[in-house]
């Protein structure tokens, strides 16, 4: 278990997985420029000790890629992890009452003891700045040139249902409007967004705290797209099999993790909001000026020396990709639990998480593949999906060309595609109108009689294995020919 944000950069310099960078940089893009080339030829995490006019360091990249994730979250791989949930989920209720209690059991187990918990202390608490916080000291990133401003770009943002209790906690970033004034960009579906219509139905100002890092596990789960009332520090336990431990805000009733770097208290009135944006998103386009509340500091606090966490989004890949993937990878079993004829799922990079699915699964009746789609079109964040293509179980959607070579030989573009009417992602820019819009589904699996299709459907063509084995036994002399420059 890695217990915060400066340990995981050790491990990461233990690994080879950070570079330090002494020379002057400017937070006014030239991090961004950084930052981006390094992660588009895999390179490290950067942690930038010379910010020009700051005393405070910058890491970047430090999930950009799955190796660095699985060690931010203590597993040799990321699939260990899916690996874990999938066992925690092997039962059915046919199997018998024993096998059921016994795997409910073992849920227990596994969810004991990692439950957020409240502390007295924490080394966010090292320096508490009332009248005198301000974000004028902290090296907060201008990402890209046509940007508004500067933006925290990777705050978990935690927030308190007001009928409930009950916490959440989501990466929104905010804009900074003044030294104690930022926007709070939660989009509409997401679960800060559903806790602030509350405080506005009842006119009642809320209270928001913020934590710029804090331990892998926390901020990882903070991405994750978990279902209402389901706390994101719970899942963050479950990730580091111990508690995150919490510690009580110094001017607000909310609870932040104990051993974050930075953490911003404040609040957000129900009847303020203010121009946020334009922001180079992570589509690769600048999401467009709009209507955001406002979040106002009423005292800040931070360890002695700390990191300021930051990222940055833009054209892909960038370092968000590599979080979805994990996601992707860690929530496939929850998936198929619930939709047992799903083999794998891939969302390419390019597809920026909500623009395409490519999905492969065990065909076993007819419109199985349109059951298939609207099955991801009503499970949670999925539900924006935009492209989602349907391929039988022997194709490897993790192949991209494989699947446009057997998907575009399988459609009848007529018969195979499905339009859906339904909610987008708020950073949808294409739809005619802001939050709705239509979707599509590729049936891109064998067609079979049940379905109306009579004709025969030809075999892929694939070599026999006694003649493969043949060549193989000749490879070696023949591949030194091959390879002969001309
Ligand atoms: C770097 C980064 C920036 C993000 N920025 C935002 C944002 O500004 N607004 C937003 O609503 N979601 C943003 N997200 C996505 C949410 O954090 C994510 O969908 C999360 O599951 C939302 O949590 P919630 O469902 O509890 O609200 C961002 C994710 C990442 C990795």
């Amino acid at each position: 278990m890695i217990k915060d944000l400066r340990e995981y950069v050790e491990i990461l310099e233990q690994e080879g997985e950070l570079i330090r960078i002494t020379e002057p940089v400017d937070c006014n893009l030239e991090i961004t420029e950084i930052a981006d080339r390094a992660i588009k030829m895999n390179g490290p995490a950067l942690l930038f000790e010379h910010v020009k006019g700051y005393s405070i360091p910058v890491l970047m990249n430090a999930f950009g890629s799955l190796k660095r994730i699985a060690l931010a979250l203590g597993v040799n791989d990321i699939n260990d992890i899916a690996k874990r949930i999938e066992t925690i989920l092997d039962f059915s209720p046919q199997e018998g009452i024993l096998k059921t209690l016994s795997s409910l059991v073992s849920i227990a187990n596994e969810l004991k003891g990692v439950k957020a918990k409240s502390v007295k202390g924490g080394k966010c608490k090292e320096v508490i700045l009332h009248k005198e916080a301000t974000l004028e000291q902290f090296p907060v990133l201008k990402c890209w040139p046509l940007d508004a401003g500067k933006f925290i770009t990777f705050p978990l943002v935690f927030t308190k249902d007001p009928e409930t209790g009950i916490y959440n906690c989501g990466v929104y970033r905010m804009q900074v409007y003044d030294s104690t004034t930022t926007g709070m960009h939660w989009h509409i579906h997401h679960h800060g967004a559903k806790h602030y219509s509350k405080y506005v139905q009842m006119k009642k100002r809320m209270e928001v705290a913020v934590a710029i890092g804090a331990s892998p596990a926390a901020i990882l789960a903070s991405v994750a797209p978990l279902p209402d009332d389901f706390y994101e520090m719970l899942f963050a336990g479950f990730l580091q099999k111990k508690s995150i431990e919490m510690v009580a805000c110094e001017t607000i009733d909310m609870e932040v993790p104990a051993d974050s770097e930075i953490v911003l208290e404040g609040y957000v009135d129900p009847d303020e909001e203010r121009i946020e944006g334009p922001f180079g998103d992570h589509t690769g386009f600048y999401s467009l000026e709009d209507n955001y509340p406002v979040f106002h500091i009423t005292c800040i606090t931070h360890r002695k020396n700390p990191l300021y966490l930051s990222t940055f989004v833009g054209r892909p890949p960038t370092e968000d990709c590599f979080i979805g993937k994990a996601i992707e990878r860690i929530f496939l079993p929850l998936i198929k639990k619930q939709h047992p004829e799903i083999v794998d799922i891939n969302m390419p990079f390019e597809g920026v998480f909500h623009n395409l699915m490519i999905v492969s699964i065990k065909k076993s009746y007819p419109g199985h593949a349109r059951k298939t789609m609207n099955a991801i079109w009503s499970m949670g964040q999925a539900m924006f999906t935009k492209v989602i293509i349907v391929v039988d179980d022997w194709v490897n959607v993790q192949n991209v060309s494989e699947v446009a070579w057997v998907a575009l030989n399988y459609i009848d573009p007529q018969r195979d595609c499905q339009f859906m009417q339904g909610p987008v992602e708020t950073l949808e820019h294409a739809t005619d109108i802001p939050y709705y819009g239509s979707k599509i589904g590729i049936d891109a699996t064998k067609k079979i009689p049940a379905e109306g299709f009579k004709r025969p459907w030809p075999d892929p063509i694939v070599m026999d294995a006694s003649i493969k084995d043949k060549v193989d036994s000749l490879w070696h002399t023949l591949l030194p020919l091959l390879k002969k420059p001309k």
